[in-house]
């Protein structure tokens, strides 16, 4: 049976959400002020040494440039890097981790395909004195945790909901505006915090009849998407045009990344409708090609490239036999407190896309 700590997090968070009127998911409990690192390994080890790096899939952009960017950087600063992606799915990860483990991996980094499944794999490798970094995504319920390296969940979240508002007002004239919500992957810790954030700007909205959700789908679990799954969420957005837009203009929807809101996207155009106004999350190339076409409404950048490089900083300082540097905040992942490294994400459209991308010309690219 599969213990979660979504189960406990959301009994909090609905008890929560009652007093605040929010929508639902889990959320991190954070406290700011963090000042003293934590001893990922006191002794340190050799500056060749082989470093894991599990990823969860290769199914968007970000992930597709994790897998790029730690091979070379990696390399680069002298390791031996041992990059693996699992599909989706939770026993190739954890194989893939014990192979790492097996091969004397001195740190592991971890995207989660399921951030509550890797306790077992995870303390195994602890026990063997390897440091653990989660990456991008959280990983929870167990203390096998040195620190986790992301861009703001619930920030990323705000910026999405803001933007769906801020594109309305200027593509849509005066409200009521008609919407509709999707989430991400629900075994990925960041869908549900991505959610809880974009649903404290909107739900007030919702509340003072400036937006109306026409379908009355408004819970994380209504809203989610398997997988993170493109077809997915392109066949709940179909379902939802036929069964509530027939005749009838959808404004605006929130999409948790640059692949949904692309299917959403597609469904749109397919049902005849005026295009509504979409957000995403990665600054993918397509996705890009679609805000310089006036198509999608907007992005939020969370540079890989600057994620990976924090991680390989940490990695240095366990290398080194350092205490790894202080972390931003402290999450508690329903085991312990874990130490977050935390980046801040960009909201992207048309208006400041030249700008968010003036360092970076594969980006730059597709906006002419
Ligand atoms: C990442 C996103 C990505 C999604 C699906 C999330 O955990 O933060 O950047 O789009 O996974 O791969």
């Amino acid at each position: 049976m599969k213990t979660r700590v979504t189960a406990l997090l959301s009994t909090l968070l609905a008890a929560s959400l009652a007093l605040s009127g929010c929508g639902g998911g889990r959320e991190a409990t954070t406290t700011t002020e963090t000042t003293a690192g934590t001893t990922a390994s006191a002794e340190g080890f050799a500056s060749d040494a082989t470093i894991g790096v599990a990823l969860p899939w290769l199914g968007t952009q970000n992930w597709k440039e994790a897998e790029v960017m730690f091979t070379e950087q990696l390399t680069e600063a002298g390791y031996q890097p041992l990059v693996q992606a699992a599909d989706n799915k939770v026993p190739q990860q954890q194989q893939q981790i014990e192979a790492m483990i097996e091969q004397g991996a001195k740190a592991i980094v971890v995207g989660a395909v399921d951030g509550t499944q890797l306790g077992s794999v995870l303390e195994t490798a602890k026990g063997a004195g390897v440091t653990i970094i989660a990456y991008d995504r959280l990983i929870e319920n167990t203390d096998a945790v040195d620190g986790v390296v992301q861009f703001g969940s619930l920030r990323t979240g705000q910026l999405q909901g803001q933007s769906l508002l801020d594109g309305l007002a200027e593509r849509k004239g005066d409200g009521p505006y008609t919407i509709e919500l999707f989430g991400g992957g629900p075994a990925d810790a960041n869908a549900p915090n991505f959610f809880t954030g974009a649903m404290e700007v909107l739900q007030p909205k919702i509340d003072d009849g400036t937006l109306v959700v026409v379908s009355g789908q408004t819970e994380f679990t209504q809203v989610a998407t398997p997988d993170w799954d493109n077809a997915k969420a392109q066949a709940r957005m179909d379902s939802l045009l036929s069964g509530f837009y027939s005749g009838t203009p959808i404004d605006g929807v929130l999409s948790p990344n640059d692949g949904i809101g692309r299917a959403i996207l597609t469904s749109a155009k397919q049902a005849g409708q005026e295009l509504p106004v979409v957000t995403g999350l990665d600054a993918e190339n397509e996705s890009i090609v679609s805000i310089a076409a006036g198509e999608q409404y907007s992005t939020v950048a969370k540079p890989t490239q600057d994620l990976v490089a924090k991680t390989i900083e940490l990695i240095d300082a366990a290398q080194q036999g350092e205490e790894l540097p202080a972390p931003d905040e402290t999450v508690d992942n329903g085991a312990t407190e874990v130490g977050i490294y935390q980046l801040d994400p960009i909201v992207v459209t048309l208006d400041n896309a030249r700008e968010v991308f003036a360092d970076d010309p594969d980006r730059l690219q597709y906006l002419s």
